[in-house]
């Protein structure tokens, strides 16, 4: 298996993307629109989306509040490209760039959200992540994360070592990102947003390997 830098893996897959996550996802017809109305309803909220992609969780979010204002992070240009001409009409920013690198303004969002974007990164990562994030968050902020999951700490084990075996075969450059899935346990991601700071973490249902976990400020 050839690793692509993760940029390129998306770009490479644009067309048919929405179709693709839909309909061969487990729980994905019911995780997307799920998640969505987890986010406030009120008028003017400021949502943040990490991993925004082409924009499917948003599509639901903007049925059930046409007037929050979300903030989109990703790294892919062709997804963004992809997601502007869906909302055209929305209050929308977008940010090409890794949630990793990009500044987040502190005590700004009323809630954040993620979904199938995260299982790509270590927890050392996640944790200075979920810090810089935390801090994003208004004092009764939250945060929804819908993502892959190890099934258990072995199989957790065993992405990261296999990850470094294909980096370290092909010569890859140790510091960029690949699309490679590394999913934690969702034990251990809750683990993680506690000891960012997160007050209450915890898993509020289950599709298969797919899982939706609230984390309050
Ligand atoms: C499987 S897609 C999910 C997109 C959307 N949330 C959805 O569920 O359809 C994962 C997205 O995360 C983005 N991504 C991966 N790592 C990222 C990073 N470090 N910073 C910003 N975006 C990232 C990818 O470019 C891709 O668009």
């Amino acid at each position: 298996m050839k690793l692509e830098k993760m940029d390129d893996f998306f770009a490479a897959r644009i067309d048919g993307y929405d179709r693709h996550m839909l309909t061969e996802i487990e729980g994905a017809e019911e995780f997307y629109p799920y998640t969505a109305s987890l986010l406030p309803r009120e008028h003017g909220v400021n949502v943040l989306d990490l991993g925004c992609g082409t924009g499917l969780e948003l599509e639901y979010y903007f049925s059930l509040n046409g007037e929050a204002s979300v903030v989109g992070i990703d790294l892919s240009a062709d997804m963004l490209a992809a997601l502007k001409q869906k909302f055209s009409d929305r209050k929308i920013r977008l940010i090409c760039g890794s949630y990793f690198d990009v500044p987040f303004e502190e005590s700004r969002f009323d809630a954040a959200v993620s979904v199938e974007s995260l299982h790509h990164f270590t927890a050392g990562q996640k944790l200075r992540l979920y810090k810089k994030l935390n801090a994003a968050l208004t004092h009764s902020g939250y945060f929804v994360l819908t993502d892959y999951f190890a099934e258990s700490q072995e199989a957790e084990h065993f992405y990261f070592s296999e990850l470094e075996r294909l980096k370290s075969r092909q010569g890859l450059e140790p510091d960029a990102l690949y699309h490679y899935d590394t999913p934690l346990t969702a034990e251990h991601e809750i683990e993680l947003l506690r000891e960012a700071g997160f007050s209450d973490a915890r898993i509020l249902r289950s599709w298969n390997s797919t899982r939706t976990i609230l984390a309050r400020r």
